[in-house]
């Protein structure tokens, strides 16, 4: 077995063997020898120097936070609408009648550092809607303010402190884990760090995330457990200050669960604010965090430590029943479970989150000008000299992200090995379907039937391939331009450039193999154009599929891509030609970019000045001579340079209105 410390830093230096234990240890240490994956835990944590932040913990004060959302088309709710999951039921108090809906009623809280925060409550309950408000990651239909040691947040600031874990793991899952966390690396590091140096952190990282001997399976083969650490490992690379999770016990079994969570733990130790929403944390798991904020209803039920809670409860007349786990007994609370009454009664106890009572030294907690005092602008004029944008340069960016597509686009079974497949399977049907037709006088029409399928080809499937794959890439692009690895600009530039080989290379097989099989006009320049408008027909089609996929998933794109090319195939001029066109539509054939694909691939077989066609299969060839063919389709022979100057604006205006679709989206689910 080939493990990879060795390999972030060089494929060949150490081979790995499983001692008599079972466990990893390299047969030949490196300098820094790893020790075996470590047992997650504090100890392991405590010892990793390059982990722990080199700034000040922060203190993060929200106050009034609301949150409303539109209802969009379902305007009006009943107003006995009811939110009704995980067998608990809560009258929906936000529901509005004006077609919008309140999430979160103006909630206060302080987030003291150092600290692991849970943020439980009821599903439905707001808890997703509140990190992603704190983490920034919300910004439509949000109020109230945030304040970061007694300042308001600036959130560009903000993020270049703090990432955002969502529920969902969203990671490369053709790369493996030492791949994945170096180009992570790559992208957060400082450029002037060696790879030396970035493996040393990185082997740091996956060592105290139990990784380290799971750096060569791929993201996809991970178990739930480890993907979750695995995205936990990924934002550590940047060393944040502050970290959203959401739900990163979900889904595991208990030992995994406390893995996360004590890891969390840990990591919130060193110097960390770690915020992660939960649900019902059984009694141990509950023990490990330091402080909870309940929330029902999008209202604050409770808000202090661990400990407290009990004590709380007790005294607002509510104890806890002996041998209840009080995670259990406060959600059933905030379920209404024991009366709707008692939400409104806890919420007012808690001052909607006002109340700091509970926290373990509240007498110690210091006020918004304290922390002002404590941290003056000269400080954080220091700490805030980085870079604005992301980590590194633009192009240090887009040269990762083509070398991750490159590793991607080998590995990937769909996008690139089935791509040409599909060509090459498709390219014999066709051929064989129509084989010799190219230079038969008596075949003409045959062979024109033929142009316009393999014009068909090049645009369903580059498009259906993208629709269909594109929505899975993009939540990944939204987690992780929103946790500032890379701009949009990079990524755009590194897909286009990536996706461009495997189109010239699945094109031109499926090319070489129709033109051939069909017997077309043995001659290089004719092969040329016909290749050129069939390529630029493959750009533009995935351009529009790029386009559609960006804005809609998977269901929608698949309905609406194939409904937007009929009018393509409408306007293409082939079935009624453009002279039959009724006046009025006419407009239809100069948007429609099939019709410059049909016509560059009838101007390269049948234009220039074609010799006349053999006429060996029939006693008589009516389009013998390819001009009474030409002037029977309405078609010119000499548009060619025209075409391809058409399909080169349809190119680059798709491209530009994808790249814009994709940052308006990038706004969009904000
Ligand atoms: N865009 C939206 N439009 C309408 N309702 C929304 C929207 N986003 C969230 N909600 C509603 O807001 C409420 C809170 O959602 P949120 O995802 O924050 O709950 P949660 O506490 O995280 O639940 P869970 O534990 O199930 O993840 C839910 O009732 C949800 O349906
Ligand atoms: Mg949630």
């Amino acid at each position: 077995m080939m493990l990879a410390g060795a390999q972030i830093v060089d494929e060949q230096s150490v081979a790995y063997r499983p001692d008599m234990s079972g466990t990893v240890r390299p047969s030949a240490s490196p300098s820094h020898a790893p020790t075996p994956a470590s047992p997650l835990g504090t100890q392991g944590l405590r010892q990793t120097v390059a982990k722990i932040p080199n700034r000040d913990p922060v203190d993060i004060h929200f106050s009034n936070i609301t949150c409303t959302v539109s209802l969009g088309i379902n305007k009006v709710l009943p107003p006995h609408y009811l939110i009704e999951q995980s067998g608990c039921s809560v009258k929906n108090r936000g529901v509005k009648t004006e077609g919008q809906k309140q999430i979160l009623h103006g909630v206060h809280g302080r987030l003291r550092p150092r600290q692991l925060i849970a943020i439980m409550g009821p599903s439905g309950a707001g808890k997703s809607t509140l990190l992603d408000v704190l983490s920034g990651y919300r910004i439509s239909g949000v109020g109230g303010a945030v304040f970061i040691n007694g300042r308001g947040r600036v959130l560009k600031k903000f993020k270049r402190m703090s990432c955002y874990i969502q529920q969902d793991d969203r990671l490369q899952g053709l790369l493996t884990v030492g791949e994945n966390m170096m180009l992570a690396a790559d992208l957060k590091l400082p450029t002037k760090l060696d790879k030396y140096e970035k493996g040393e952190v990185i082997e740091d990282i996956l060592t105290n995330l139990g990784l380290y001997e799971h750096m060569n399976t791929s993201a996809a083969q991970l178990s739930g457990g480890q993907r979750k650490r695995l995205s936990i490992a990924l934002e550590l690379i940047s060393n944040p200050l502050i970290m959203f999770l959401d739900e990163p016990t979900t889904g595991l079994d208990s030992s995994s669960c406390s893995n996360v969570v004590e890891l969390c733990r840990s990591l919130a130790h060193q110097g960390r604010t770690i915020v992660c929403t939960v649900h019902q944390p059984s009694a141990s798991l509950f023990a490990l965090f330091d402080h909870v904020y309940v929330l029902a209803a999008g209202s604050c039920l409770y808000q202090g430590t661990t400990a407290n809670l009990v004590p709380y409860l007790h005294q607002a007349g509510l104890p806890c029943p002996m041998y209840h786990n009080p995670a259990d007994y406060i959600i059933e609370l905030a379920c209404g479970e024991y009366g709707e009454d008692k939400i409104e009664y806890l919420t007012n106890k808690a001052e909607n989150g006002r109340d700091l009572s509970w926290f373990e030294e509240p007498e110690g907690i210091p006020s918004m000008e304290a922390l002002r005092k404590q941290y003056p602008l000269s400080v954080l004029k220091e700490q805030d000299s980085g870079p604005a944008g992301e980590e590194t340069s633009q192009s240090n960016q887009t040269s990762v992200l083509i070398k991750r597509g490159f590793k991607k686009a080998k590995r990937d079974s769909t996008m690139t090995h089935l791509r040409l497949v599909v060509n090459v399977v498709v390219g014999i049907m066709l051929g064989s379907l129509f084989i010799k037709a190219g230079n038969e006088g008596s075949r003409v029409i045959e062979n024109y039937n033929l142009l316009f399928a393999i014009l068909m080809h090049h645009m369903m499937s580059p498009m259906m391939l993208t629709i269909l794959t594109f929505p899975s890439e993009m939540s990944i692009l939204i987690k992780e331009h929103f946790n500032r690895w890379y701009s949009l600009g990079s990524y755009y530039i590194s897909i286009t450039l990536v996706d461009l080989p495997i189109s010239i290379v699945s094109c031109l097989v499926f090319s070489i193999i129709v033109y051939t099989m069909s017997s077309q006009p043995l001659d290089v320049v004719r092969f040329l154009m016909f290749f050129a408008i069939s390529l630029y027909t493959v750009l533009v089609a995935q351009s529009f599929g790029l386009m559609i996929g960006a804005v809609f998933n998977v269901v929608n794109g698949t309905f609406l891509g194939p409904a937007l090319s009929v009018p393509m195939m409408m306007f293409a001029g082939f079935g009624v030609t453009l002279r039959d066109l009724p006046p009025y539509l006419y407009w239809g054939s100069y948007v429609s970019y099939l019709r410059y694909g049909l016509e560059g691939l009838i101007g390269a077989i049948y234009g220039l000045e074609r010799p006349t066609l053999d006429c060996n299969q029939a006693k008589y060839c009516h389009y013998r001579y390819p001009r009474t063919f030409l002037k029977e389709v309405a078609m010119s022979p000499d548009m060619f340079w025209w075409d391809v100057l058409a399909l080169t604006v349809f190119v680059f205006v798709l491209r530009t209105a994808a790249f814009l679709l994709l940052k308006w989206k990038l706004k969009a689910v904000r």
